[in-house]
């Protein structure tokens, strides 16, 4: 006997279908002038450096402690950090709190591990990102819906607010961004670290926007916050998701047309789903998933979501391996068990 379980097929980028207008503002320059922006961002960043940043390492190592431990703490530096920042990751990996993992982002945004990932349980880590674009960080580590996610941002707070408002950082739930404040210090003191994260599903349109969630000055956080918040407790602010499904009784049942010729569909995953969206604050637009000759019911479903053209899948799919490799599922909500019978002299295939 061997058990299966049923999911609801659920992505995190939700945010598909409603792209911000993210128009590359240096498009408009010419390529071998630099633009007053990035002008001041390289000055910006020149001033950091030879920075001791006893600070910024102290507070990694107190959120590392209160937050990050429970996961094994990935952690990831840009060719722009290695440079430039080199004693601050000596000081940073010095009696790092816990066991952690580290490598390097190559120039265009792959990992490089200092060890093989196989030694790594992909479900629980967590990750910490220095990165001089923090528009990349999805680039690097891919759609993260559960693992905390610490990006510090060696790119201006604009930058970071831009990030955070953008659909970039929808990728990641439970985010927060650390950027150096750009108040100019008189005395030789570390100016002080901006905490940031994102409240997301502000509206229908599915927008986001950045919190200030304390600042770290002289050793000491200025608000005493959770710096991992629950995200999404308000729900979807009537956000609408599209979802796929196929015709799987008892989960997704075709019961015919109306007299208009519209199909008419029922099932418990279509209850379960608006049920949830009565809890959760979001519309529903189902949608069939087109029949494909080549795949069957549930595959096509899968694909929809794969391909961003839906929100959400339904329809009596089954959790495996591959699966939730491909993409982020509910928890299961129903078992499945077959049993085999062969004659005593046949032996049943593995
Ligand atoms: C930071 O906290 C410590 C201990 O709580 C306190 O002694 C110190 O004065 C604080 N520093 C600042 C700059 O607030
Ligand atoms: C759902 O979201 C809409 C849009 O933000 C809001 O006006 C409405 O009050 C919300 N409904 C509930 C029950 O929270």
């Amino acid at each position: 006997m061997s058990p299966y379980y049923f999911y609801i097929l659920a992505v995190l980028k939700f945010s598909a279908v409603f792209s911000v207008d993210t128009v590359d503002k240096r498009a408009l320059q010419p390529s071998h002038e630099k633009s007053q922006q990035e002008k001041w961002v390289d000055a910006f960043l020149t001033k950091n450096q030879g920075d001791h940043q006893v600070d910024l390492v102290r507070l990694l190592k107190q959120i590392t402690k209160s937050y990050l431990s429970d996961c094994t703490p990935i952690i990831l530096f840009d060719t722009f950090t290695e440079k430039n920042d080199n004693l601050l990751l000596e000081k940073l990996l010095t009696n790092f709190p816990t066991a952690y993992v580290h490598g390097q982002i190559t120039e265009d945004y792959q990992v490089l591990l200092k060890i093989s990932t196989d030694k790594i349980q992909p479900s629980c880590v967590s990750y910490l990102l220095f990165m001089k674009d923090v528009m990349k960080s999805k680039d690097v580590i891919g759609v993260q819906s559960s693992n905390k996610v610490l990006v510090i941002a060696r790119s201006s707070q604009w930058r970071v607010f831009e990030f955070l408002s953008n659909e970039e950082s929808r990728y990641f739930v439970n985010l927060l961004v650390i950027v150096q404040s750009e108040r100019m210090m008189t005395t030789n003191q570390e100016a002080p670290y901006i905490l940031y994260t994102h409240k997301l599903y502000t509206d229908a349109l599915g927008s986001s926007k950045p919190i200030v969630l304390s600042s770290f000055q002289e050793g000491n956080l200025t608000r005493k916050v959770d710096l991992f918040p629950a995200k999404l407790s308000g729900g979807f602010s009537g956000h609408r998701f599209i979802v796929s499904m196929s015709h799987q009784p008892p989960f997704v049942i075709s019961m015919g047309r109306t007299a208009e010729g519209e199909k008419i569909f029922e099932g418990i995953e279509i209850r379960l789903v608006d049920l949830l969206s009565k809890m959760y604050n979001f519309t529903t637009d189902y949608r069939e998933a087109t029949e494909d000759s080549q795949v069957g019911s549930t595959e096509a479903v899968t694909r929809t979501v794969e391909k961003k053209k839906a929100n959400i899948g339904i329809g009596g799919i089954y959790a495996t391996p591959e699966k939730i490799s491909r993409m982020g599922l509910t928890t299961w909500h129903s078992r499945d068990c077959a049993s085999f019978i062969s004659l005593a002299s046949t032996a049943l295939p593995r």
